[in-house]
């Protein structure tokens, strides 16, 4: 599998997508205290301030058979990255993870967060999952519509939205150029990602 795609998003912006490494840290450290604490509010789910500790960042920068974080970088930028998105494999279910995205409040609605999913769905797919949930704070209007858009199927289980992905069903998508991206994106990326 291909771990480095340089792509173009839709404005025409060339970037790089590729897996978080050690050598990011300061970067993800930068990129993390620069969201909003809205933006970090509705990823993290804590108000915990600027700083991202040792023990999440260890998570992000490290990739493994059971989780990954891979990040959409713009190498022309002093701060290079845009975004970054993980799954995670459930510990009680090896077919099932859950994934988990966040991209700088000022690049948000450049899709750099559907290129991103679909790199989950491919490379989740790659390691043997077949199933992905994504949870969203009820009040994170602006995730829930974009994950619906997505093709997730959600639910609320009385506290936090959950949406769920059938990986081999691509027919979950609906009608809306979110969607239409996605789609794009794994037609083009699945050669790499999926069988390269
Ligand atoms: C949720 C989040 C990850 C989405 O990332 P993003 O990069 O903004 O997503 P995209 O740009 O790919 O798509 C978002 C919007 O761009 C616009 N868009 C997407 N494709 C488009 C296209 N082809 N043409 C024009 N506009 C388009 C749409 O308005 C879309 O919103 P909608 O699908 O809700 O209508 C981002 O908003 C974020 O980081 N939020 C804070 C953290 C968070 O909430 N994380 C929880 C998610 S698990």
């Amino acid at each position: 599998m291909k771990d480095r795609l340089e792509v173009m998003l839709r404005d025409g912006t060339p970037v790089i997508v590729r897996p978080l490494v050690e050598e990011d840290r300061a970067v993800v450290a930068e990129s993390y205290r620069r969201l909003s604490p809205e933006a970090r509010y509705h990823r993290f789910w804590t108000r915990t301030g600027e700083m991202l500790g040792d023990a999440l960042l260890d998570r992000l920068v490290h990739q493994g058979p059971n989780h990954m974080t891979w990040a959409v970088l713009d190498p022309a930028r002093e701060l290079p990255g845009l975004g970054a998105a993980s799954w995670w494999r459930d510990v009680n279910d090896e077919s099932h993870a859950e994934v988990s995205a966040s991209v700088l409040d000022r690049d948000q609605g450049r899709g750099v967060g559907t290129l991103l999913f679909a790199v989950l769905w491919l490379t989740a797919m790659r390691a043997g999952i077949s199933r992905m949930t994504g949870y969203t704070l009820v009040e994170n209007r602006r995730a829930a519509r974009w994950l619906i858009n997505c093709g997730g199927d959600g639910e609320w289980d009385g506290y936090k939205l959950a949406f769920h992905w059938d990986l081999n069903n691509l027919d979950c998508l609906p009608e809306t150029h979110t969607a239409a991206d996605l789609a794009s994106w794994l037609a083009d990326l699945s050669p790499v990602l999926l069988e390269g």
